[in-house]
């Protein structure tokens, strides 16, 4: 999976819109895009979504609301009989925020007849100060687990700051490090990394700077606020033909030189053993993402 679109869920407008958009998934959010009059509107919409969603569609998740509002048990309970493909947590502080919305949605599958561990779980983990302290706590915290992405802007909030990015338009020191620990810790924990969101959404080559930065750092996905955004994420994050044809030159140029051979030259430059695994994963991507 390479784009994720999100979609408040009180626009029936902007849900009519999802299947056509190329998303490999879309996020029905229930959380900061809506107001807190619409939430009601917004569950009844994602579990109507959820009802006569197709098949061969994206696969749909859902954002509940924070752990520490009143609201996301309601959320859960609105939407797991429906069986979305996962649901993200906002504003995660560690791991066990991971353990306990999983305890839940095992309850919650076992009341509607669903296997344990149907509904998969990834995280915005990023959005509180403490929570920068414990990207390294996602690892084995739950095998509904697949992804973990970050997020600048309620960090910026939280951390009492004027603006997240610099007069270049580059994020600071704070949100670069809330990327990098989330890059490192889906990694550690054998998940995604999923790229977080660009705003400025009528900006396109800005987000294409943006996504070809995350692709060459080691993210596989990244979200979308607007449809524009989907045909780019799934252009970048799918590898090119040149890409491909490069990783099986290595592999082949180690495959010549032999089993006890640990490093060679290709085209003037030197590869040892990282480049060659960095060449053999890329090939096992390319695998995947065609059949998505
Ligand atoms: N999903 C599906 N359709 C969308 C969409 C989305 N995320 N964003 C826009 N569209 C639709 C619009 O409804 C519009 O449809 P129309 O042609 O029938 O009028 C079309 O795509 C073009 O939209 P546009 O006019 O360019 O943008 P907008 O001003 O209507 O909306 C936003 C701009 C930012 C409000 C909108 O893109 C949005 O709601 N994004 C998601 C926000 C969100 O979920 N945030 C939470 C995570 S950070
Ligand atoms: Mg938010």
């Amino acid at each position: 999976m390479r784009s994720f679109l999100f979609i408040p869920a009180d626009s029936e407008k902007k849900l009519a819109k999802a299947a056509a958009t190329g998303a490999d998934a879309i996020i029905l959010d229930l959380e900061d895009s809506v107001a807190l009059p619409n939430k009601q509107a917004a569950r009844a919409n994602a579990r109507d979504y959820l009802k006569s969603a197709s098949a061969s569609g994206p696969r749909v998740c859902v954002r509940m609301n924070a752990l520490d509002t009143p609201l996301w048990k309601d959320d859960l309970a609105a939407v797991v009989p429906h069986r979305p493909h996962a649901i993200l947590i906002p504003k995660t502080i560690s791991g066990d925020c991971v353990k306990k919305v999983a305890d839940a949605l095992t309850d919650l599958e076992a009341e509607a007849g669903l296997r344990t561990d149907t509904i998969k779980l990834f995280c915005v983990a990023t959005e509180t100060a403490a929570s920068l302290f414990n990207l390294g706590t996602y690892a084995g915290a739950s095998p509904r687990l697949f992804a973990l992405t970050w997020g600048a802007e309620d960090l910026a909030t939280a951390l009492g700051a004027r603006s997240n990015k610099d007069e270049t338009g580059a994020y600071t020191e704070p949100y670069r490090l809330a990327r990098t620990l989330t890059l490192a810790g889906a990694v550690a924990a054998g998940v995604i990394p999923l790229d977080g969101v660009y705003k400025d959404f009528r900006d396109e080559a800005g987000f294409e700077v943006e996504a070809r930065a995350a692709m060459r750092d080691g993210f596989t996905a990244k979200m979308a606020i607007h449809p524009a955004q989907v045909p780019i994420i799934n252009r970048i994050f799918t590898p090119s033909e040149e890409d491909i044809a490069h990783a099986r030159a290595v592999v082949e140029a180690f495959a010549r030189a032999g089993e006890d051979v640990g490093v060679v030259a290709l085209d003037g430059v030197m590869l040892d053993i990282p480049h060659l695994k960095q060449a053999q994963a890329l090939i096992a991507r390319a695998e995947t993402s065609r059949s998505v």
